[in-house]
């Protein structure tokens, strides 16, 4: 037997027990008549003490030897604590240990195994299965199962079904690269790796499924940040026979399930905005509404005078910084570098002081007078002691600018508090985006998505206006998930294809299989994805992904750990009928 307990297990009701416990040494204080060491495992950590007086010197001695994560079996007497410890729960007691043995040894680690430890994350990355043993890392892994059975609970409650669905595929395109898998069997033919299951789960509702879920991989090939990582899992969720009303009802139901099991926070009825709306308060289509700063639109106030640069900007548009009037000059300055930083790209920023005696000070004194100035305060809802930012130039540009500097500054103000979480619906998107460097439209969401009804005539004209039936949840400023109503007529779907800039051939070529479904009776479904990764971790009071993935890969894609992405030998490369000219 390796253990009758948990390292996180023994009270003062144990008190005179004989116990065994297994573990890692994580820590051995050695008094030379005392020793201490505290052992871990997933449950916790128990002290255990050997002393010159109760213990055998041959114990003694061996309890000496031990190094950091050294693999230890214990046998002892749980007895009460000299000195209490109240920060752990088996803090009234240790064990005075009989018998132990060496399980395994260790060499020593690069990195403390301690909740704070001295390791980089690149040295912590290389050893995951060290990270792993320390109790943020832990914590983050096992939070996660909770999100994970909390949603199966729910929706298997709801009737939806979990299918599986291939890993090697045909391109389903959401917007990113691909990652290929080479087939032996067919030369020179790849499968790809699914950006998501997007058309398995519409063929499902063909199959009649009705209601589909699935926790599930994807692969996306595209720049990495700390809320995307090439491989993630989405909670992927289809239903036939509903309409978006119906979609929107049901998941902000398991939205508000999961927030009040995991966090035991009641949230109401989720607001909705449309995207329009929320590019217009924001600047941003997933705004965090944790906060107020709204953007308050001063082109109406702001261009009757000579300031050549307002009057040239196509918006002109600014926010209130609560208490901002505090900043000192250098402050300020420091800020419009801030924005200038070619991350952020802005040309400059326009200031204004709002006194606390109700008058204004602002950085275009020479433009524009009191009486202006207080319209300005008025539409961005600034009060005396606040400080007012505003940006000009290209619509879409200036308003991610804004955008940037109002998360900027709610971060720094500590407006963005991890307890409170704040979820809203994004509405009616675009369904066409206009791609530069392509010339042409792309699908906002994907091709599958229905443009409102009542739009498709637009299209002909005004593709660029057209509203699909796309929606977004997004919690305290992050996407978590997105969906739509689905086409789901073989027209419609080629008409997509077509303003999409696919020939009928290509179009068949890779998705005849969907189009030939929706000969067979296909019903009207739709479905949503959430990013079960960006989910757990703002539940979790974070935005950085990989804490709540056990073996992530870096921002480069790699996993530094196993040493992948890695060349393949020759052999292997023939037997898929692959050659690499690495000069060419
Ligand atoms: P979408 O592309 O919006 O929709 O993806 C759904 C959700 O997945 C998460 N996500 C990511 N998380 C981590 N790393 C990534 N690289 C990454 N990319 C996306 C986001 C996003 O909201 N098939 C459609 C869904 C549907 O229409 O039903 C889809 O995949 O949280």
């Amino acid at each position: 037997m390796y253990r009758s307990h948990t390292c996180g297990e023994l009270r003062e009701t144990h008190i005179n027990n004989t116990v065994t416990l297994s573990g890692w040494v994580q820590k051995s204080r050695d008094k030379g008549f005392m020793i201490w060491i505290d052992l871990r495992d997933r449950y916790g950590i128990t002290q255990l003490i050997f002393d010159e007086e109760r213990t055998a010197s041959e114990l003694m001695e061996k309890a000496k030897a031990l190094g950091r994560e050294f693999v230890i079996k214990v046998k002892g007497t749980v007895i009460e604590r000299a000195s209490k410890n109240p920060n752990i729960p088996t803090g009234n007691i240790e064990i005075l240990v009989s018998e132990l043995e060496i399980l395994n040894e260790s060499l020593t680690p690069p990195f403390t195994i301690e909740d704070k430890t001295d390791g980089g994350d690149d040295i912590r990355m290389k050893y995951r299965y060290l990270d792993i043993r320390r109790n943020p890392v832990r914590e983050n892994l096992i939070f996660r199962h909770k999100v994970t059975m909390a949603v199966r609970n729910y929706l298997s409650e709801k009737e939806f079904v979990e299918v599986e669905t291939p890993y090697l595929i045909k391109s389903t395109p959401e917007g990113a690269r691909d990652f290929v898998v080479p087939s032996r069997m067919n030369e020179g033919q790849f499968y790809a790796l699914p950006q998501s299951p997007q058309t398995f789960k519409q063929l499902l509702m063909v199959g009649g499924m009705d209601k589909y879920f699935q926790i599930v991989k994807c692969f996306r090939d595209e720049d990495l940040r700390a809320d995307r990582q090439p491989e993630f899992t989405q909670i992927d969720c289809e239903m036939a026979f509903v309409e978006q009303e119906d979609i929107l009802n049901t998941f902000e139901g398991l939205t508000r399930y999961i927030i009040k099991e995991i966090k035991g926070v009641e949230i109401g009825e989720f607001p909705r905005m449309t995207y329009d709306e929320a590019m217009q308060r924001y600047g941003n289509d997933k705004p965090d509404i944790r906060f107020g700063m709204e953007f308050g639109e001063l082109n109406e106030v702001a261009k009757h005078k000579e300031f050549k640069v307002f009057n040239n900007a196509e918006l002109v548009v600014g926010i209130a910084v609560p208490s901002g009037n505090s900043y000192s000059r250098k402050e300020i300055d420091k800020l419009i570098d801030w924005i200038k930083r070619p991350q952020v790209g802005a040309l400059g920023m326009v200031y204004v002081r709002c006194n606390e005696d109700g008058s204004y000070k602002s950085s275009v004194d020479k433009f524009y007078d009191q009486e202006d100035l207080a319209k300005w305060a008025e539409i961005t809802g600034a009060k005396a002691g606040d400080l007012i930012c505003v940006l000009s130039g290209d619509t879409l540009k200036v308003r991610t600018q804004l955008s940037a500097l109002r998360m900027e500054l709610a971060e720094r103000l500590g407006l963005r508090k991890n307890d409170e979480f704040a979820p809203l619906w994004v509405v009616d998107f675009p369904l066409l985006e206009w791609d530069e460097d392509t010339s042409r439209y792309h699908a906002m969401h994907h091709p599958f998505t229905s443009p409102k009804p009542e739009q498709i005539e637009l299209l002909k004209t005004k593709p660029g206006e057209v509203k699909a039936n796309a929606y977004d949840i997004v919690l305290n400023g992050n996407e978590i998930g997105g969906g739509s109503i689905r086409i789901h007529d073989k027209e419609t779907q080629a008409m997509m294809f077509d303003y999409l800039g696919f020939t009928p051939e290509e179009a068949k070529a890779q998705f005849g299989f969907l189009m030939d479904a929706f000969e067979y009776g296909a019903p009207p479904h739709g479905g949503i994805a959430f990013g079960l990764d960006r989910l757990v971790a703002i539940l979790g009071g974070q935005e950085t992904i990989r804490d709540f993935i056990a073996f992530p890969k870096n921002n480069s894609g790699r996993d530094v750990m196993i040493d992948a992405p890695a060349a393949i030998d020759e052999a292997q490369l023939k037997e898929l009928n692959l050659k690499l000219d690495l000069k060419a």
